[in-house]
């Protein structure tokens, strides 16, 4: 007995490796269930009683040796692959780089919240529309002269497949599912055959607005673009409606409000003219509530729709339309402060 723990031990000492696997054959081997050391154990028992106290010691040590070794081996081997790393621990972390909201969301957040405060409730469509959403519905005879004013996207196989001018297209399919009172905002992506510029782009968004009821005037109207203004630009902005025409509207106007930087003195940016050109709108025409089966004797409504890169523009001072959709971090980055 007593050399076979010699010869164990001395096992143990002259044992080395540097793989894993080998450290977990060797544990196998002295402590497995048919290890070496194990074996000492079972044959332990037939140990005369009197020498009992001292060979369990031996081989318990033994058996302390072993794991000792056993776990030098583990930990010299994971120290060394650690200093083959590439990494360099105590480098500082990349700085952590937060995003933030596109100025266009911001303005479509806010115009949510101004008419949502009002009752008005979001609705969408399809941004790939037919003739009768997009213009006929909305009292644009064929050939009539204000369809140029939306130069349109067709494709050539079918006239009738368009990329929808406005969101007005919307409102007409809630008309089509929805009965008076009717009380919503449309906001989406609007497509328009233009050459990009700083000032126009052939993709831009608009949030238009519907309200159809019982009485509904002109009055109602201009008092709700006055409150969307002054929550928007703040107490002090005015508005004024020019008459304008849209073939969906009778009457029609276009809103300007004071220019937010030279409060209305007159600047570069309001052309010397105090006023800003920022929507347009106008008391639904009875035409139109007729084409969608509203009776016009006892329903009327007024309408309005703005570009949400324009307003966005004046809000935030943007100079070039082009900027919404370059992605350029150093444009973005701006409008972190803004939440
Ligand atoms: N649809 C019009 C446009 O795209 C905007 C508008 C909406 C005007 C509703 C009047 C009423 O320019």
């Amino acid at each position: 007995m007593h050399d076979k723990i010699e010869e164990i031990k001395k096992e143990i000492e002259s044992f080395s490796a540097d793989t894993a696997k080998a450290i977990e054959d060797f544990r196998i081997h002295v402590l497995g269930k048919k290890g070496k050391i194990t074996q000492l154990f079972s044959d332990f028992r037939s140990v005369p009683n009197e020498q009992k106290k001292v060979i369990g010691l031996h081989i318990n040590n033994l058996k302390n040796a072993a794991l000792d070794k056993i776990q030098q081996l583990k930990e010299q081997i994971e120290g060394s692959s650690e200093q083959k790393s590439d990494f360099d621990l105590t480098l500082p972390p990349y700085p952590y780089n937060f995003g933030s909201r596109h100025p266009l969301s911001l303005v479509k957040q806010e115009l949510y919240d101004i008419f949502g405060s009002l009752g008005f409730k979001i609705v969408e469509g399809p941004e790939i529309e037919d003739d009768w959403h997009v213009f006929s519905s909305l009292n644009f005879p064929d050939e009539h002269p204000a369809r140029d004013m939306q130069d349109t996207f067709f494709i050539e196989s079918n006239p009738d497949v368009i990329l929808r001018t406005h969101t007005s297209s919307v409102q007409v399919r809630t008309m089509e599912q929805q009965k008076p009172p009717i009380r919503v905002i449309c906001p989406g992506r609007v497509f328009r055959n233009e050459a990009i510029s700083a000032r126009a782009h052939c993709i831009f968004h608009q949030v238009e607005g519907l309200y159809i009821d019982k009485n509904v005037s002109f009055a109602d109207l201009k008092q709700t673009l006055l409150y969307f203004a002054k929550e928007l630009f703040g107490n002090d902005v005015k508005i004024r409606l020019r008459p304008s025409y849209f073939p969906f509207t009778e009457p029609s106007a276009e809103m300007d409000v004071s220019c937010n930087l030279c409060s209305g003195k007159g600047c570069g940016v309001c052309k010397y003219t105090g006023w800003l050109e920022i929507l347009g709108c106008g008391m639904v025409d009875p035409n139109v509530l007729e084409f969608n089966n509203i009776d016009s004797s006892t329903y009327t409504g007024f309408a309005f729709g703005m570009g949400i890169e324009r307003i966005a523009m004046l809000k935030y001072q943007v100079k070039d339309l082009r900027l919404y959709f370059e992605n350029d971090t150093r444009f973005l980055d701006q409008f972190k402060s803004v939440l």
